[in-house]
């Protein structure tokens, strides 16, 4: 490859002196480079073939068990002040860090090969879109960049000399001894470091291969060194999926989403409406980035190119569409193994075959107490494979917003949908979000905790500042804002089942959303928002018990209530830089619920 790019030489050249690779290769986005990535793959034992028959050029690959899912206790902002970094991130002062990884990273790469990724985060020229380069000792890695960003030699001619790119570097932290033999998936489980340096927007990760800890153009750069730029910039980088959904008219609108890890992006964005004549077409399912227009509206492009999606619980009747896309090439990780060389994952079938290959490559049997897949086992598939991939998902300019959603996992207190009064509202509304853990990151699953804006393990500096960065968005004179609103798919009965039946039913929440967006649709003002009016709510052919619709939309006053001293203690954290506007948002709905006859 001709590199005129004299940083970027440079820099590769001093990574390869540090780890001391076997060989260094740069990577083309070609499909015989992808091909070639897996035969490697195949050969040291990390991927299996699956079936061509049942799942054409589609591979499994099963990682070290201590070694599945995101680690944010491993993963450090190194602003250069603890307090820009604040209470939201783990912090290192630079210096010490630089010097923690430069003893890490010495010889990391022994006995293996580098791999240099030009990839664009969104599509290549786009004025939204920013260019990386990672670094890597894992194939695995490299095919899933290949899959989730635009990887290929015209990032770099496009940098020319000295154009500005993310500097990502990845090592699986376990170098070869000469001649000693591999395992299927290296990495160094008690040595992790997810780093970044938001002001010299350069990113560090050793000692994991999996998802978001080594796919850097992914939560590294596109959300935590991202958001620092948008706040530099004025723009949002967002955990966000983004949606075209239209209506029986013929009219679309594009609504954005932020929910936490594995809490029902992938499903909205592919949602397949029970509303005759609505449609809902995919633009992204897990980031936006967006930017001002010159009309005043917020465009988003989704940066990615492929979807990382949970495996476990998806199904013809729950995603019929992602079902669909992964029909071929797809790469999958932690999932089962069927004895005729296919997938499987709780979820997929009511009733599970008789026997697998768990995801450790152990004989599995219903009943036999272990799950097949792991909880955080994932799909890695090309975005453009998806059967209702909106059109427009590449326009370079983005598509307008019109609504975004905040949501969490919430068994109670919080109603179906809420529609904020206006941005400052919404924004506070997104900045008290709570939800359950998933099995997304490591860590106690289920328990309750503070998700803002679904942002929680992705914000790249102090949260504080973050929603204050929002709120200066929303001050914006010539700003023609999207409206915000709440949703929660997982509120649940005395008996724990989930009330509301969600996925495709989720249309009759997008369809109010809808008319909100034009001003048509009934609401009632209530302590925290608007509600949908009785009838509101299209629930024609919805079989739901009798009662559920109240029990969904009502206004929980005590359960907020008891909410409140949590959201304080949450906002407690922050000290003195939680915006004033959020101290008079949270007096306001204590007033409200405090007046409202169901307190009394
Ligand atoms: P990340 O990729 O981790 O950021 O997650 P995500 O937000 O894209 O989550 P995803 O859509 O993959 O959903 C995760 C889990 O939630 C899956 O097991 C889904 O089956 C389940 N889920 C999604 N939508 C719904 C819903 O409307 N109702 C219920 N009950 N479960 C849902
Ligand atoms: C998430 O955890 O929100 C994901 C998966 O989307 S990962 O890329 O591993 O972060
Ligand atoms: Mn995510």
């Amino acid at each position: 490859m001709n590199v005129i790019h004299a940083g970027l030489k440079q820099w590769v050249a001093d990574i390869a002196k540090l780890t001391m690779p076997d060989a260094v290769h740069w990577c083309d986005g070609s499909v015989a480079e992808l091909r070639h990535m897996y035969a490697l793959m195949e050969r040291a034992g990390t991927a299996i073939k699956l079936s061509e028959d049942k799942r054409p050029n589609s591979y499994l690959v099963r990682s070290d068990p201590a070694d599945v899912a995101r680690v944010e206790d491993r993963t450090f902002i190194c602003s250069a002040n603890r307090d820009e970094a604040g209470p939201n991130n783990n912090w290192v002062e630079p210096g010490n860090m630089r010097a923690t990884l430069q003893k890490l990273f010495r010889g990391s790469m022994r006995g293996r090969t580098m791999y240099v990724i030009p990839f664009s985060m969104g599509p290549v020229g786009s004025h939204i879109a920013y260019a990386g380069v990672e670094i890597t000792d894992s194939p695995y890695v490299v095919a899933s960049m290949h899959v989730m960003t635009r990887v290929g030699a015209e990032i770099i001619e496009r940098l020319g000399k000295d154009g500005f790119f993310v500097p990502c570097v990845h090592s699986v932290g376990a170098p070869l001894a000469y001649g000693s033999a591999d395992v299927p998936w290296p990495c160094n489980p008690d040595n992790r470091y997810i780093v970044h340096f938001p002001q010299s927007r350069e990113i560090w990760s050793y000692g994991s291969g999996y998802g978001g800890n080594a796919l850097l153009g992914k939560k590294c750069f596109a959300l935590r060194i991202a958001s620092v730029m948008a706040r530099d910039e004025g723009w949002l980088a967002e955990h966000m999926l983004i949606l075209k959904l239209t209506s029986p008219e013929g009219q679309a609108k594009y609504v954005c989403g932020a929910f936490p890890s594995a809490c029902g992006k992938t499903n909205l964005a592919m949602l397949e409406p029970t509303l005759p004549g609505w449609k809902v077409e995919t633009v992204g399912d897990d980031i936006a980035w967006m930017k001002f227009g010159t009309d005043g509206r917020l465009y988003a492009i989704n940066p990615e190119a492929g979807f990382f999606g949970v495996a476990p619980g998806t199904s013809t009747q729950s995603n019929m569409h992602a079902m669909s896309t992964l029909q071929r090439d797809a790469l999958f990780t932690n999932v089962a193994m069927t004895e005729d060389g296919d997938v499987w994952w709780e979820g997929m079938t009511d009733v599970p075959p008789e026997r697998l290959i768990d995801w450790q490559g152990r004989e599995w049997s219903p009943g036999c107490g272990r799950p097949a897949a792991h909880p955080n086992a994932r799909f890695t598939v090309r975005a453009d494979f998806c059967p209702i991939i909106a059109p427009e998902w590449e326009d370079p300019n983005g598509v307008p917003i019109s609504a975004i959603l905040f949501g969490g996992r919430r068994a109670s207190v919080v109603p179906l949908v809420n529609e904020s009064r206006d941005w400052v509202h919404g924004t506070f509304l997104g900045s008290i979000i709570g939800s359950e853990k998933t099995a997304a990151a490591a860590g106690k699953i289920g328990q309750l905790r503070r998700d803002p804006m679904a942002m929680l393990p992705f914000c790249g500096y102090n949260m504080a500042d973050y929603w204050r960065h929002w709120l200066k968005i929303g001050e914006r004179p010539e700003a023609r804002l999207p409206k915000i609103f709440c949703v929660n798919w997982f509120r649940k009965d005395d008996r724990g089942r989930y009330v509301w039946p969600g996925f495709g039913e989720n249309s009759r929440v997008l369809k109010w959303i809808f008319e909100r967006c034009d001003g048509d649709g009934q609401a009632v003002d209530t302590p925290i928002g608007l509600l949908p009016a009785p009838g509101a709510l299209d629930v024609e052919g919805l079989d739901l018990a009798a009662g559920a619709m109240d029990w969904l939309l009502k206004v929980d006053t005590d359960g907020w209530l008891q909410e409140l001293p949590l959201i304080r203690e949450h906002y407690e954290r922050f000290g003195e830089r939680i915006p004033e506007a959020f101290v008079d948002q949270l007096a306001r709905l204590e007033n409200a619920l405090q007046v409202s006859p169901a307190a009394a």
